[in-house]
């Protein structure tokens, strides 16, 4: 059994702290992505409160030969399959390879709604090799949920990952 529960009384950086510690050593040795994936959402909503969605789009060649994001392991309700590069805020991440911290997804131009219930959203890339492999999704159904110290954690999980999936 895996009991990854964090205090609750933790300050941001050593909560972040614990659930990289914690990822990297659930995904040692492991080589299959999906669980390593399907793992890590769910450590994900053992760490971070406040969320309605957690998960990972990867980066997938689409039919037409260009990049696209493809829906990965994830908790929270069903989401959209599959987004092109640039639109939302997951493409946007996917695009640039930059973060993105939204404080209010309804001002967000091109955010795709996938559950009614979100309003922050933060979407970390995951890179290997200078390449985004995957991102990050964070939903919050609070407005201004996440902040910089959010996404300098999630940037250390995500750095973690970068050999594990
Ligand atoms: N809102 C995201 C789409 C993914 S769902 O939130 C799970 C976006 O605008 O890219």
């Amino acid at each position: 059994m895996f009991d990854f529960q964090p205090d609750p009384d933790l300050d941001p950086a050593e909560r972040y702290r614990q659930l990289s510690d914690a990822a990297s050593a659930l995904t040692d040795g492991e080589s299959d992505s999906v669980a390593n994936m399907a793992n890590i959402a769910a450590l994900i909503r053992e760490f971070v409160p406040d969320l309605n969605w957690a998960g990972f789009y990867r980066v997938v060649e689409g039919a037409s030969g260009k990049d696209e994001l493809v829906l990965g392991p994830f908790i929270g309700r069903p989401a959209c399959l599959r987004i092109p590069f640039g639109q939302g805020v997951c493409g946007a991440a996917a695009r640039t390879g930059e973060t993105q911290l939204v404080e209010d997804v309804h001002a967000f131009p091109g955010h795709i709604a996938c559950d009614a219930q979100s309003r922050a959203e933060l979407v970390i890339p995951v890179k290997r090799a200078g390449h985004v492999i995957a991102v990050i999704d964070l939903d919050s159904p609070t407005t201004a949920r996440f902040t910089q110290d959010d996404a300098a954690g999630m940037e250390r999980l995500a750095s973690v990952l970068s050999d594990r999936l």
